[in-house]
């Protein structure tokens, strides 16, 4: 759906050509688009401002039906992300006018002052990404994303930028996949269901695929999980994916939280906490989407993929408060609270993928706390680490990609919190205060001596309203970050 290509603008017939434009410097090279900035820029309702659009027609010397001229505002604020925003809101601005193509001018990379890969790479995203609709269950009035989305630029730089795109695309393939999965409506996606969908995606790259069911579950005693999955007619299962590279020297494991609906369980949450519990299944999603693009990508790292996948149901099978349940790394945990069940299916996971993968690193993905989303917005995850440098990569990734990653304390005396009377640990914290750090370093009790990584996405994983390049519901926050990571610092 993504072309790089080299036409002629007075030769080559299109439809629509996209251009962007500063305000206080022209970023274009070519002089029959530098034109067409100046007339448009002749317009009193046209300064290059940010945001502000205007369209031409029958434009000289550009065989093109229209040209839509984008403003990105002053160029010392025009960054990746301005460029990525600009793509995703022009295409959704022609999807809106029923429009089936688009061509993108690109920016000169020297006039810009950004490598021409950063551009490319920026673009391409925001515009995949901005064409991605979840409209499977609606009739009639269906939006039709565009069929293709073209870059103009020169022969060489075509030439050069080609397996960039491809990269750019598999990620973005992946992000979308995981948004389809997030916005999935739970009755769609029971445990079942998901498991299967993920495998069956999984199998079709080649990876290694192993699923332990409930039976294997029992046998092999992961009591945390069980717990959280006891309520449910829902089966659960811990899908285990494997991108394994002959010869590599480390491996990476990834954990993702695969809650495939949180009704809270017998601590059942009420009033509008509950309605879009759909989505605490968006760590298991950018979790196994990564390692689908990861295989197509065809990386060098060994990375496995363990995503526990259960639903926290009211029931009277339902786990109670004050029970208490011997975890797999044989801790016991008493359940203070059947609504912190994210922590309990994590903390199987994480032992288990420990114990038989001995991973050189570990990051795991989960919707864990509201407190996450009360210290950090609803745009910024929270990265709570026991090593400063995978720390720093991870954060250094969110800025590239724009996932963006907050650094969080793991306060040792506050572990004296998830202190029980009856049991090892109790889920939750004695307070309410500091709820996302407590959350962490109970899970850290289980990554040990692990180098791992948590990151909270209760925030960036699902907003209710679009923006620049997704639309309202899951945004597939992880699967960019976690590549950029993987491509960036697997050697750390
Ligand atoms: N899935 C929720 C966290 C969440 C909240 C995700 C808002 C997305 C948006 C998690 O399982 C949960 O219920 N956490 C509790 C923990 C508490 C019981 C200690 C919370 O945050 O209130
Ligand atoms: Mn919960
Ligand atoms: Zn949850």
């Amino acid at each position: 759906m993504l072309r790089l290509t080299s036409i002629d603008l007075n030769k080559s017939k299109i439809d629509t050509l996209a251009i962007a434009v500063c305000e206080d410097v022209d970023i274009h090279d070519d002089p029959k688009i530098k034109a067409v900035i100046r007339r448009a820029l002749k317009l009193k309702e046209f300064n290059g401002e940010k945001d502000e659009i205007v369209t031409l027609y029958d434009v000289p010397d550009i065989k093109a039906q229209r040209v839509i001229l984008w403003g990105l505002g002053k160029l010392k604020k025009t960054d990746r992300e301005v460029l990525r925003s600009m793509a995703g809101k022009t295409v959704k601005h022609c999807i809106k006018k029923r429009l089936t193509s688009l061509y993108f001018a690109v920016p000169d990379p020297s006039l810009i002052k950004m490598e021409m890969s950063a551009v490319l790479e920026a673009m391409q995203e925001g515009a995949y990404l901005g064409n991605h609709l979840f409209h499977k269950f609606k009739g009639e009035e269906k939006k039709r994303a565009l069929r293709q989305i073209h870059f103009r630029v020169t022969k060489q730089v075509n030439q050069k930028m080609r397996q960039l795109s491809l990269r750019v695309v598999a990620i973005c393939e992946g992000t979308t996949q995981a948004r389809d999965w997030v916005n999935t409506p739970s009755n769609e996606k029971t445990p079942e269901k998901l498991t299967r969908s993920i495998v069956n995606l999984a199998k079709k790259q080649c990876l290694k695929v192993q699923v332990l069911n409930e039976a294997q579950l029992k046998k092999q005693k992961l009591g945390a999980l069980l717990a959280v999955a006891a309520g449910s007619q829902g089966k659960p299962s811990l899908v285990l994916l494997e991108h394994k590279v002959p010869g590599a020297k480390m491996t990476l494991a990834l954990v993702g939280k695969g809650v495939t609906f949180d009704s809270g369980g017998l601590n059942i949450k009420t009033g509008t906490s509950i309605s879009d519990m759909k989505s605490d299944m968006s760590g298991a999603a950018a979790v196994a989407a990564t390692l689908i693009t990861a295989a197509k990508l065809k990386t060098k790292t060994n990375i496995i993929g363990a995503i526990p996948i259960v639903e926290n149901m009211p029931s009277g099978h339902a786990a109670r408060p004050g029970d208490i349940v011997r975890s797999y790394a044989g801790k016991t945990v008493e359940i203070g609270n059947t609504d912190a069940e994210g922590r309990l299916i994590l903390i199987d996971a994480i032992s288990y993928v420990i114990k038989r993968y001995r991973p050189q690193l570990l990051i795991d993905l989960a919707t864990l706390t509201g407190a996450c989303v009360v210290a950090l917005g609803d745009k910024i995850a929270g990265v709570f680490s026991n090593d400063d440098d995978l720390a720093a990569g991870i954060i250094a990734s969110g800025e590239k990609t724009h996932e963006r990653c907050w650094r969080m304390p793991l306060p040792e005396d506050y572990k004296e919190l998830l202190k029980s009377d009856f049991a090892d640990m109790n889920n939750i914290s004695s307070t309410r205060a500091g709820g996302a750090i407590t959350a962490a370093l109970f899970l850290s009790e289980f990554a040990a001596d692990t180098r791992w990584a948590h990151i909270d996405i209760a925030g960036p994983a699902y907003l209710k309203s679009e923006s620049a390049y997704c639309g309202p519901g899951g945004t597939g926050f992880g699967v960019r970050l976690l590549s950029a990571t993987i491509r960036d610092y697997s050697n750390i």
